[in-house]
């Protein structure tokens, strides 16, 4: 499967799909079913140096919604509502089980990746180098948790300042030399592209983007919240703010950024488009909740048959509508067109 070939920088994977970190990739086994079903890598579940942000899995609650918003457990599920929690394993033991994986991973051509979302820059130092000590080739450094402003006090920080962020990722980087540094940024700021030039300057080598984002679902029948408090919200509708913000960050670094999609992924059409505007890879994690592992191995064939029907490998789409976007000043002129849009009674004459 060649034309599915591709790359974070030097960094080379057999295919886009990542699967992202998450509750399903929280033990070896759920590791390795998603590996088995053929994803290019797996982003193990994050740790953070934070008791508060382990305990906070005790309380974590999930609910599906429908297209409307709804709570709903049948096939009209398309989006994931729910407060999370952290890996309560202990760091050293985790990371020696998941370096173990890599290993196992890269004679496939595979990878299984670190991830921390951070609380504090010591933290996530501390945990970068215990990542690199375990021999682990990839850390993806989360700084934009949608949970953080419901979290308890200082158990997840979601950074939205560049000069901040740039500080963080130098220090990180510091900890993570011969490693691949992906810095994921949060979903709850417009600021992406400033952000991510700032991770670039910090020495990341990708951004991911974007995080979910924070929603309050109202219960008709009781009045109350869905899962009782705030909670992060993501679906496919939310690929399209992802694909604007991926291609805005394509043309702010002039495409020296490799960039990582996520949130909003469901099919190998979706890998396509976030491709378009420029991702080079994407981490899809819902599509695996709501349907298995064998959601990986779908998407996976979907983006091939795709790729084949139009002659076409992957390489050929990362970025191309991206360097093609026109702003609203390049459009023809529609006079009236406005018309066809509104209601009879608003072009009756008085
Ligand atoms: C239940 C759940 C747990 C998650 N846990 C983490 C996590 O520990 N670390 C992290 O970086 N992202 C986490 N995420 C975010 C996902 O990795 C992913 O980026 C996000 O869900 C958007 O992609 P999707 O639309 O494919 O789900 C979590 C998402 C969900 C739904």
């Amino acid at each position: 499967m060649t034309r599915l070939a591709t790359s974070i920088g030097s960094f080379p994977l057999r295919n886009p799909v990542i699967c992202a970190s998450g509750e399903p990739v929280m033990t070896e086994a759920g590791i390795r079913a998603a590996l088995r079903a053929g994803a290019a890598g797996v982003i193990a579940k994050s740790v953070n140096e934070q008791p508060a942000a382990a305990r906070q899995l005790d309380k974590a609650d999930y609910a599906f919604l429908d297209a409307a918003g709804m709570a709903t457990a049948g096939p009209a599920a398309v989006s994931l509502f729910n407060r999370s929690g952290l890996i309560q394993r202990d760091c050293a033991d985790w990371f020696a089980a998941i370096a173990a994986l890599d290993r196992e991973a890269a004679r496939e051509g595979a990878f299984v990746a670190a991830s921390i979302v951070y609380a504090s820059t010591d933290g996530a130092e501390t945990v970068a180098s215990r990542a690199r000590r375990a021999g682990l080739r990839v850390f993806e450094l989360n700084v934009g948790a949608p949970h953080a402003s419901e979290a308890a006090a200082g158990a997840i920080v979601q950074e939205t300042d560049p000069d901040r962020l740039e500080a963080l990722v130098r220090r990180v980087r510091g900890a993570t030399e011969g490693m691949q540094l992906w810095v994921k940024l949060t979903g709850l700021s417009s600021n992406l592209p400033a952000l991510s030039m700032a991770a670039q300057r910090g020495g990341a080598d990708a951004v991911g983007m974007m995080g979910r984002f924070m929603g309050l679902v109202p219960d008709l029948e009781t009045f109350r919240p869905v899962l009782g408090t705030s909670a992060a919200y993501g679906g496919g509708w939310a690929l399209p703010i992802v694909c604007r913000f991926l291609a805005l960050t394509r043309r702010a670094a002039a495409g020296s950024l490799p960039l990582i999609g996520t949130n909003g992924v469901r099919s190998g059409g979706d890998v396509a488009r976030m491709a378009l505007c420029g991702a080079g890879a994407v981490e899809v994690l819902s599509a695996v909740m709501h349907g298995g592992f064998g959601a990986i191995s779908r998407i996976i064939a979907e983006l091939d048959t795709f790729l084949e029907r139009r002659g076409l490998a992957f390489s050929d789409l990362v970025g191309d509508l991206a360097d093609r976007l026109e702003g609203y000043g390049d459009q023809l002129e529609t006079p009236g067109r406005w018309r066809d849009f509104v209601p009879p009674e608003t072009l009756q004459s008085e």
